[in-house]
């Protein structure tokens, strides 16, 4: 195998998951939010957070913004680096998911197959894809931090849903429509999704 060549083994440690899990009292799933700039992505699962902290859950939200601060900074927005940027995403969650710890992580990943490559590095269920849905031109209005105006003029290239694709979820486990809805009702609907399946 390629392991063997790099000469690399896998240890297995006496502190398992199921331990870990044990320990915090929940599972640890992947939340894993996906939509377009200015969708409400961030603010949903910041807000999650907050609600499951109050109620003593052991959370760590991952964002986009933030990560590309330190540990992604050496990437772009090309759809190469995108990739790269969700693998390394994907890998980290895994980690967090073996922590026992439940993972939030909002990023726009817009490539259908990149998420689902994330689906598969982790246990049927343990990957739950939250579809955060609010068309195009409300995001553009919403535009928080002036880059679809920015994206308009060319300034910005390859901006998501402007100049780059954005591939909707098939399946997601949870879509919520912030158009529509309050960011308390989504909240909400999560919480309700994590104990009705016995997450927490
Ligand atoms: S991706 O597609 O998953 O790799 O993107 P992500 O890591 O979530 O980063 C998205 C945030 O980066 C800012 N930004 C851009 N977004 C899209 N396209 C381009 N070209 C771009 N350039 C900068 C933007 O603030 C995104 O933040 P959110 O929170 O999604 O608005």
């Amino acid at each position: 195998t390629v392991e063997k060549e790099r000469n690399i083994t896998w240890h297995n440690t006496n502190v398992t998951k199921q331990h870990r899990q044990l320990l915090h009292g929940h599972k640890s799933p992947i939340l894993w939010f996906t939509g377009l700039s200015g969708s409400g992505k961030s603010t949903i699962a910041n807000l999650l957070e907050q609600n499951l902290h109050k109620y003593r859950k052991s959370t760590y939200l991952l964002d986009g913004d933030n990560i590309r601060h330190g540990l992604n900074s050496d990437l772009s927005f090309n759809s190469e680096d995108r990739k790269e940027n969700i693998r390394r995403i994907g890998e980290v969650a895994k980690l967090f998911v073996d922590s026992g710890i439940i993972t939030l992580v909002s990023f726009i990943s817009p490539y259908k197959a990149d998420r689902k490559i994330v689906r598969n590095l982790v246990q049927d269920k343990e990957f739950i894809e939250i579809y955060i849905k609010c068309p195009l031109d409300i995001c553009e209005q919403r535009d928080p931090k002036g880059l679809y105006k920015r994206a308009r003029k060319g300034e910005i290239k390859n901006f998501t849903g402007i100049s780059s694709p954005y591939e909707k979820p098939e399946d997601p486990e949870i879509i919520l429509e912030t158009e529509k809805e309050t960011k308390e009702t989504a909240v909400d609907k999560i919480i309700k999704y994590l104990k009705e399946h016995q997450y927490i």
